[in-house]
């Protein structure tokens, strides 16, 4: 039995090369070992790879191996052979120093194994924060056939009768054990309830929020994102997935013609009705640069500020994952979206349709959950890009800014989108940790908190750590959140209205490097500005200082890995990749085969 064979198969360079054959008994020779046959690796077949992420080192994604099944048999059934393999593992909450480390490394590894391997098409295995962005960063570089699948959120989680989100949860035990209202065991129980099942965070954390904007971006089955991981409907999707990468083959339909301005753009609206992570601009950047678009970070403010948040899930609003995928998930809101004319609709997807005609006569079925656009969560829910002395770029979350925020803040008659405080300064995580609490550091419900050496370099990855929470003498008086600013990231699942992501950060020599505690701050929502209110000149004469005494001082690097990616990586606002590597591009066509 022969399929048709696709046009230009990579695979042949490998398997069915008569200019080669040394080469091609070579490679043939050790491929039979699994028990394929010298017919069926010889028959002109698509080869697909399952880029494996699921692993005991991963619980977020393990389920994975369980679908792997299923997208094998949709790949064997439209004639394709299946070869998986593994990806390095990256879990969100385990890895330390920090999980951000690793998106770069699980990426320059796939590029090999896709580049280097007989595979004519991919299925991306997605999940858990940085896997997504990691697998379809390096999908984009060697620019094969690709498809992603997410392995879904958990169910939600419960206790006492209340939905309990991950990593939400975990903010607001922190909170309720420094006010004295939990101990520790309670914590720990309180913690463990939000993690019901196999799966990613059921919050609109980065995991659900990569993924969303996965599908978004037209790399995933149109509404496929949001089925949680343990549904049949989620096997059910793997199956599918594995059909779909064999005709993807055969099409030809690549990375590059999914991944393109409009799929970014549509993927910023969406982020803001979704309620996405501040993670989502530095991976988007990072996809964006490795597939050769032009994304500048300000396009986050340009075309998403204005969007209304639509999506009730927590940390800006009640609900979990389950509810997200009842309520119609990512289609339910780009539907809402093209009603608006927000959506470029003519973004090719996976499926071989657009984005219009896979989504526009989609329903919201629990408008509790995905509420409609004249009736948003929150008005213009989408980020601002903030720059100043200190940094040339920073984001804000707007639609998890708290009443309490806004009035304190916010609301001066006068000048209603200026603050202005005395700063205190952390230097990484450990600092913050050891000196919260202690009432003469001086943190008042003035004060502006900041943290620095917590960027891609300062601390390998950049920590999750701008999110801090105020002194519990603090907390108990009824201040439940400060302003914070910081060279680090948050975690998507925190509520926490930081200005983050900060660009230069304080290890490259940035504006946050020569920050005093004592020193004032000025941020101008409005203006968009954040500025330490010092002379240029003064400024001058700190940096020199700093640089004369060697620089900002950071932890060194404790593994090979740590030092190189030091060496080499870039700011977070244009993405924190590799820098030189996003020259490699579409390498499966330009650099020929080997
Ligand atoms: Fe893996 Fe949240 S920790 S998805
Ligand atoms: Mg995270």
């Amino acid at each position: 039995m022969t399929e048709t064979p696709a046009p230009k198969l990579r695979s042949r360079a490998w398997f069915d090369n008569p200019d080669n054959i040394d080469m091609t008994s070579l490679y043939l020779e050790r491929y039979l070992n699994f028990g394929l046959s010298l017919e069926e690796l010889r028959s002109g077949k698509p080869i697909i790879g399952i880029a494996q992420s699921g692993s005991d080192l991963s619980p977020c994604n393990r389920h994975h191996l369980v679908l792997a099944e299923r997208i094998r048999e949709g790949i064997r059934e439209m004639g394709g052979i299946a070869l998986e393999f593994p990806v390095h593992p990256i879990q969100e909450t385990g890895k330390r120093p920090t999980a951000g480390l690793d998106r770069n490394l699980s990426y320059l590894g796939l590029v090999e194994a896709l580049y280097g391997y007989p595979l004519d098409g991919v299925v991306l295995t997605t999940g858990c924060d940085k896997t997504t962005p990691a697998m379809l960063m390096a999908a984009a570089t060697v620019n094969i056939p690709a498809i992603a699948l997410s392995v879904g959120p958990m169910l939600n989680g419960w206790h006492k009768g209340e939905r309990t989100g991950s990593g939400t949860i975990v903010w607001k035990g922190r909170q309720m054990m420094a006010a004295g209202e939990l101990d520790a065991d309670g914590f720990i129980k309180l913690v463990a309830s939000s993690a019901p099942s196999t799966g990613y965070c059921n919050t609109m954390g980065t995991a659900t929020t990569m993924n969303s904007l996965a599908e978004a971006l037209g790399m995933m089955l149109p509404g496929s994102a949001a089925i949680p991981a343990p549904y049949r409907d989620r096997q059910e999707c793997a199956y599918h997935t594995g059909k779909r990468i064999v005709d993807m083959v055969r099409e030809d339909l690549k990375p590059s013609d999914i991944l393109t301005l409009d799929a970014f753009h549509n993927a910023i609206v969406v982020n803001a009705a979704i309620g996405g992570s501040t993670n989502a601009p530095i991976h988007l950047a990072a996809l964006a640069r490795h597939v050769g678009v032009d994304l500048p970070l300000k396009d986050w403010e340009r075309l998403g500020h204005k969007i209304p948040l639509l999506v009730n899930l927590q940390p800006a609003g009640e609900y979990l994952g389950e509810d997200y995928y009842h309520a119609g998930g990512v289609p339910a809101v780009v539907a809402q979206l093209i009603g608006q004319g927000l959506i470029q609709e003519s973004a090719l997807t996976v499926n071989g349709k657009t984005i219009g005609d896979n989504c526009r006569d989609a329903t919201i079925e629990d408008a509790k959950v995905i509420k409609t656009f004249d009736d948003p969560l929150v008005e213009e829910a989408g980020f601002l890009v903030l720059s100043g002395n200190l940094f040339d770029a920073a984001i804000m979350k707007t639609s998890v800014i708290s009443k309490e925020f806004r009035d304190r803040y916010l609301s001066n008659p006068e000048d209603p989108d200026a603050f202005e405080g005395p700063a205190v300064v952390f230097d990484g995580p450990e600092d913050y940790h050891h000196r919260i609490d202690d009432p003469s550091v001086g943190i008042t419900p003035e004060t502006l908190m900041f943290m620095r050496g917590a960027g891609p370099i300062g601390y390998p990855g950049a920590a999750e750590v701008v999110n801090m929470r105020p002194p519990a003498y603090l907390i108990t008086e009824g201040v439940s959140a400060l302003p914070c600013i910081g060279d680090g990231r948050q975690s998507g699942t925190s509520g926490s209205p930081s200005i983050l992501n900060a660009s230069p950060e304080a290890a490259a020599m940035g504006g946050l490097a020569l920050l005093r505690t004592g020193d004032r701050v000025r941020m101008d929502l409005k203006a968009g500005k954040v500025d330490v209110l010092i002379s240029d000149e003064e400024m001058a004469t700190r940096r020199a200082e700093m640089e004369a005494a060697g620089g900002y001082q950071y932890p060194a690097s404790q593994t090979p890995w740590q030092e190189i990616q030091r060496a080499l990586v870039g700011q977070m606002d244009t993405g924190a990749i590799l820098e030189g590597a996003e020259k490699y591009q579409r390498i499966a066509q330009t650099m020929g085969l080997p």
